[in-house]
């Protein structure tokens, strides 16, 4: 063999297909060449897509999933912000409708002392994303290098921009070649996924907002749970303290669903206003990321009142092109929804609603659609209000009129119950995971 001919693989991808498809486990070796050699282009697509099916039908353990996570981080570059002066914490959302609760997270821990590297994708499907929320203020941009993203750790203490190219690239091609091959579902896939892109970005700790019902991507808590388990595991065997929390997602978060409409309801909420449910999930994770982060004596409620966190806020949008304090664009059509009986008003169907939403322009359903800003659904009653048949219950707002029809069609009879009796209690926070 010449020296500028590569070496022969150790593997060859039939062979780690067939011990998969056969349930056998994969080794370490196995896993690491297969994932380098399609990072390389080498392993093609229709065999990493066998393979990702296979997973799929035959699983793998808690030891396959550590090292398929490993070898998906070894694939780029891994950051290091050891050097902010500050403990490193972060959290990840699993997504949900109306889940606007990074916008105030960031700041606030930040500004109970620790330092907030959230590194975001974009949202497909009904499910909003966080950059998509933030471009809605005028000037904000979401590409950093990753001296500014220090530089900025170290002045503001929070950054919320878009993940690099560089983070996890194996990842980058594996999720969408899922997406075309219904392998998505896999709970070693999904978990590996997103903890590779969380481990590479160089957090000290990480909390982990597991969504549950028909909004969210687990509709069953026990499938979230084993979601939950699987990505806590691999935050144990990584040493990355991890900590889940399973919360509801079968209604909206607040009031608001949409790009601009979420930003003004996070505003709200950091100057001491806001929807319960979204004040109370903000400060329950706070307090979850601030003790990972070494400091479990802040306290988040009261900060939160003080109005530090709405400063830090201001100075995170400022450092990233945007004006605080620039009205948010509005939009051109709206229209109101009513109740078509009198009761009480059982809160609205988050997946109908985030349907509805996306409908109207404020999701994409390709990676390469763009999004309205102003497009959304603003709820003007909560659980447990009384109506009258007529009341308005809600308001679409898009800049397109024409998608107001598919919006009005989704959001009729079962998606608005209105009852005779008041809605049960829910509990926002189901359950606490940690490893081991
Ligand atoms: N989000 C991710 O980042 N990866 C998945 O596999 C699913 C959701």
């Amino acid at each position: 063999m010449s020296p500028t001919e590569p070496a022969p693989p150790s593997f060859s991808a039939v062979e780690v297909i067939a011990a998969k498809r056969d349930r056998r486990g994969l080794s370490r070796e196995q896993i690491d060449w297969v994932l380098g050699a399609y990072t390389r282009e080498e392993v093609a697509d229709e065999q990493m897509a066998a393979l990702a099916m296979a997973i799929l039908l035959n699983g793998m353990d808690a030891a396959e999933t550590a090292h398929w996570t490993q070898a998906m981080i070894d694939s780029g570059e891994v950051l290091d912000f050891g050097d902010v002066g500050r403990p490193l914490v972060d959290k990840h959302s699993t997504g949900g409708v109306g889940d606007k609760i990074t916008l105030p997270l960031a700041p606030l821990v930040a500004a109970c002392g620790a330092a907030v590297p959230q590194l975001s994708g974009r949202g497909l499907g009904h499910t909003g994303g966080t950059l998509d929320k933030l471009e809605a203020i005028p000037g904000w941009r979401a590409s950093l290098t990753t001296e500014q993203i220090r530089a900025q750790l170290v002045e503001v203490g929070a950054v919320v921009c878009a993940t690099t190219p560089t983070l996890a690239p194996a990842d980058r091609r594996l999720y969408a070649l899922r997406d075309v091959t219904g392998t998505v579902e896999s709970v070693p896939l999904i978990a590996s996924s997103i903890m590779s892109k969380k481990l590479a970005e160089g957090t000290g700790g990480l909390v982990l907002d597991v969504k549950v019902g028909s909004g969210a991507f687990m509709k069953t808590f026990e499938r979230a749970g084993e979601l939950a388990d699987a990505m806590t595991a691999i935050g144990a065997a990584h040493g990355l303290p991890t900590t889940a929390l399973l919360t509801d997602m079968s209604r909206p978060l607040g009031r608001c669903v949409g790009n601009a409409l979420e930003v003004a309801e996070s505003v709200d909420v950091l100057r001491g206003g806001g929807p319960d449910d979204v004040v109370a999930l903000t400060v329950a994770l706070a307090g979850e990321m601030l003790t990972l982060a070494g400091l479990p004596d802040a306290d988040p409620a009261a900060v939160l009142a003080s109005g530090a966190a709405y400063e830090v806020w201001e100075r995170m949008i400022a450092a990233q092109g945007g004006d605080p304090s620039a009205p948010l664009p509005v939009a051109r059509h709206v229209e109101t929804v009513t109740a078509d009986r009198s009761g009480v008003f059982a809160g609205a169907d988050a997946l109908a609603v985030g349907t509805a939403a996306w409908r109207l322009g404020a999701g994409r359903a390709r990676k390469e659609d763009p999004v309205q800003a102003t497009a959304g659904v603003r709820m003007l009653v909560g659980p447990g209000d009384e109506v009258r048949a007529g009341t308005p219950l809600l308001e679409l707002h898009t800049d397109t009129p024409e998608r107001l029809a598919d919006a009005r069609r989704l959001l009729t009879g079962a998606a608005l119950p209105v009852d005779a009796d008041p809605p049960p209690e829910r509990a926002l926070v189901l359950d606490v995971r940690r490893a081991g």
